[in-house]
């Protein structure tokens, strides 16, 4: 998640089992050949190939970019400094990415989805696999299944679906049951996405889309141990307790070490409250923590913060 999961909030993520892979922020593709120092930027751990995080979980590289020769050619830098597996974002909504004809806006096109899988496919010359990532269209669900069959022509290992079109954002709900129809229609695997908080929410996107796989994003954020939670029921059919405040100071305590070694410590205590916010709405205290915090500007203090007895009274 672009500005929000780089390499050390991975390797957070992936301390304890439960994803089976993890995908790299976006590397924005224009019309050139990027240098290996902006793939090494996304993906640092391409440089201990094949990359993965500390604990083994293997890191996809995403391309988003809409020219098919520049993704081609930057599909085979890739390669070349050995990534494992290539996702495309056809997902992406944000207005200046849309408006410069990259992420969700290719939706409007089926043809241009799959000329740009197929461009990546014929430079991998399977290789390593190429993977896509969609939602269900930019302003209406119209072309949901032609782009995802337009995805899985041009050669697509497997297909991430957000369940929502480009125009409805981040809105709730994420249509679920819509990825059981291209699910249906597809004969490579499908994997449901969007609005997967808890384990209740992975049951009901489970047997709404017929997916077994999810694909998490901000839920995992929220709740750095959902993966593992998954993982656990999935394995065991049993729950695991909710994950503590203790858990989650200490999660973000060990982000601050790791970001603290090249960053300066106000981007570090940004970065902090940029997690801390996605966890308050589902958690109440850390919700009393970012009420606490918010002003806070100081690392040590902020870090300090995190573990201080609250004043309930
Ligand atoms: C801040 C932010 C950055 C994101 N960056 C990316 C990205 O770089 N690549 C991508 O495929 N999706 C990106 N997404 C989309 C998420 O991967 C996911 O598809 C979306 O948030 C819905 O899933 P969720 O409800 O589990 O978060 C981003 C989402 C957010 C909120």
């Amino acid at each position: 998640m672009e500005g929000v999961i780089d390499a050390h909030a991975r390797a957070l993520l992936t301390t304890r089992p439960g994803f089976d892979w993890a995908v790299t922020e976006f590397v924005r593709v224009v019309d050139a050949r990027l240098p290996p120092r902006v793939f090494y930027k996304h993906c640092p751990e391409l440089i201990h190939a094949p990359a993965a995080t500390p604990n083994g979980t293997p890191v996809h590289l995403q391309l988003l970019g809409s020219d098919p020769e520049a993704l081609a050619a930057n599909a085979h830098q890739a390669l070349k400094l050995n990534a494992t597996c290539l996702d495309l974002n056809f997902g992406c909504p944000a207005k200046t990415v849309n408006r410069h004809d990259g992420g969700a806006s290719l939706l409007r096109d089926p043809r241009r989805v799959e000329g740009a899988v197929s461009a990546v496919h014929t430079a991998l010359a399977g290789a390593i696999p190429v993977t896509a990532k969609i939602r269900l269209g930019f302003s209406d669900r119209r072309l949901a299944l032609d782009c995802a069959k337009a995805a899985e022509a041009g050669g697509a290992a497997h297909l991430v679906v957000h369940g929502r079109t480009r125009d409805e954002g981040y809105r709730p709900p994420a249509h679920w049951e819509w990825i059981a129809r291209i699910r249906q229609a597809l004969h490579i695997p499908v994997i449901v996405n969007g609005d997967i908080w808890s384990l209740e929410d992975y049951w009901r996107a489970r047997s709404l889309s017929g997916c077994e796989d999810a694909m998490l994003g901000r839920g995992a954020l929220a709740d750095p141990l959902l993966a593992c939670r998954i993982r656990h029921w999935q394995s065991t059919g049993e729950r695991l307790p909710a994950t503590t405040w203790q858990v989650r100071a200490e999660i973000l305590t060990a982000y601050a070490a790791l970001q603290r070694i090249t960053l300066p410590e106000r981007v570090v205590v940004s970065l902090l409250k940029q997690w801390l916010n996605h966890m308050r709405a589902r958690h109440e205290q850390a919700g009393q923590r970012f009420t606490l915090l918010r002003r806070v500007t100081q690392l040590d203090s902020f870090l300090e913060g995190l573990t201080t007895t609250l004043d309930t009274a």
